[in-house]
């Protein structure tokens, strides 16, 4: 069972849908850690394409949800941390529009989510990863909102990171990821829209929770 949640950067996708996936009892899947840690690989083999694209053939990703924690490892390194730095997202929405990536990130996700029950949260995973998803919402907020939160969430992590970088850094993959060719941001028809600037966070995550809730076959539901 899949169930997605898509969004612009900074929606309060991620927050809520580790909450959902605490309160049901069911995995959480971070599609953008994913897209993260390959542009890692990206920066590391110096920009060279040719290399990223060996190099792409021979790493392994792989990802566990701990403790409301969604930890990434590339090979056995962990790279968690190491994915949220301002160099990862200045480039990842670049990386994220290359064919060759978004093929490799979502082999990895249906792979993973044949053995359990998951949400997952992104850009396009209702409109083109997982277009039969049990159910699928699309969280909107405004740009001032969302740059705000990354603020915190930066800050608390020890960040110097300014409120202007972010808003610039949000804006611009906003554009990116709306305008790319393939699989741009977009609602999927289907999809359930929660515009997360007039929702308090405990309301959207037991109003998601609850539809959701009838889906749930496992464990602490
Ligand atoms: O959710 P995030 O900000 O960590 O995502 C980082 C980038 O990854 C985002 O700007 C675009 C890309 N992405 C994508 O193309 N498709 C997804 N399903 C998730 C993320």
């Amino acid at each position: 069972m899949i169930v997605v949640i898509d969004g612009p950067a900074g929606s309060g996708k991620s927050s809520t849908a580790k909450a959902v996936a605490d309160r049901l009892g069911i995995q959480y899947l971070d599609s953008g850690a994913l897209y993260r840690a390959v542009t890692l690989v990206y920066i590391k083999s110096n920009l060279n394409r040719t290399t990223f694209f060996d190099q792409l053939k021979s790493i392994k990703i792989s990802f566990r949800y701990i403790d409301s924690f969604f930890h990434v490892y590339i090979n056995s390194e962990e790279v968690s941390q190491e994915i949220r730095t301002m160099n990862v997202s200045d480039k990842v929405s670049e990386v994220a529009s290359m064919p060759e990536v978004s093929a490799y990130v979502n082999r990895l996700m249906n792979d993973a989510v044949k053995h359990d029950e998951y949400i997952a949260d992104g850009r396009d995973l209702g409109t083109a990863v997982f277009p039969n998803a049990a159910m699928k919402f699309f969280m909107i907020a405004e740009l001032e909102t969302r740059a705000k939160r990354r603020l915190l969430e930066l800050k608390s992590q020890g960040s110097n990171v300014t409120l202007e970088q972010i808003l610039l850094n949000i804006s611009e993959r906003d554009q990116k990821d709306s305008s790319r060719k393939a699989d741009p941001l977009r609602k999927a028809d289907d999809a359930i829209e929660i515009d997360t600037s007039s929702f308090i966070f405990e309301e959207q995550v037991g109003f998601i929770s609850e539809k959701i809730r009838p889906l749930v076959k496992s464990k602490t539901k």
